[in-house]
């Protein structure tokens, strides 16, 4: 069972994603991260973003240290990671490690879910379950506002909306694998929706391709 779950940033998917796999009993890839270890690596080595053979040798180097790197949740990483994405050939670097665990994921689990941008659309097009989850940016802007500060990170509401404004945009019109629905994708807008419904209505989709499989 593949279960992808696709969206722009601070939707609730990785919380939704992450919550699947642990009521389902399914390995759990965050491909955000993926992307995130690779822009850290450039940034910490003061290498060009745009420096795309750079990129994709960190691509082909990562490992489990990097993909735990407290760093990696920073906003300057996050931003880095929308930039470095936009290039096909680090796209194309990461894409094989994303298809061979959904594959066969890790301690024989009978099923994956993967979140990120492109899953549904690119990654695992013939995945079970799609499920596409997003919300106005103002609710997502909201959230992540109240998240940083918690993190006792000082920033205005209108510089985390300018901020997620800026990377939808890049991660939306980006020539290769922009961030799209599915068609066969099920729609979960959480604006309005607490995540505990959100989770129960994702748990229904999935129980239900289970029973015709
Ligand atoms: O989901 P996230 O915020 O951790 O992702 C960071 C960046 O990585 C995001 O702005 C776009 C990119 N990304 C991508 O292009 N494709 C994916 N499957 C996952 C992330």
């Amino acid at each position: 069972m593949i279960i992808t779950v696709d969206g722009p940033v601070a939707a609730g998917k990785g919380t939704l994603a992450r919550r699947l796999a642990a009521r389902f009993g399914y390995g759990y890839l965050d491909t955000g991260s993926i992307y995130r270890a690779v822009a850290l690596r450039l940034l910490r080595a003061g290498t060009d973003l745009d420096d795309s053979r750079a990129a994709v040798a960190a691509a082909g180097s990562l490992d489990e240290t990097d993909l735990s790197d407290p760093a990696l949740r920073d906003e300057a990483t996050g931003d880095a990671a929308s930039h470095i994405a936009a290039q096909p050939a680090v796209r194309a670097a990461l894409l094989a490690f994303q298809r061979a665990f959904a594959a066969d994921p890790p301690d024989g689990r009978a099923g994956a879910v993967l979140d990120g941008r492109d899953i549904g659309t690119v990654v695992c097009p013939k995945a079970d379950v799609k499920l596409f989850v997003t919300a106005s940016p103002e609710a997502r802007a909201g959230r992540r506002h109240a998240e940083l500060r918690a993190r006792g990170v000082e920033v205005s509401y209108e510089a985390v909306l300018d901020d997620l404004r800026r990377r939808d945009a890049r991660d939306s019109e980006r020539g290769v694998s922009p961030l799209r629905p599915a068609d066969d994708a099920h729609l979960l807008d959480t604006t309005n929706l607490s995540i505990e419904a959100a989770f129960k209505a994702a748990c229904d989709i999935v129980a239900g391709k289970q029973a015709t499989t």
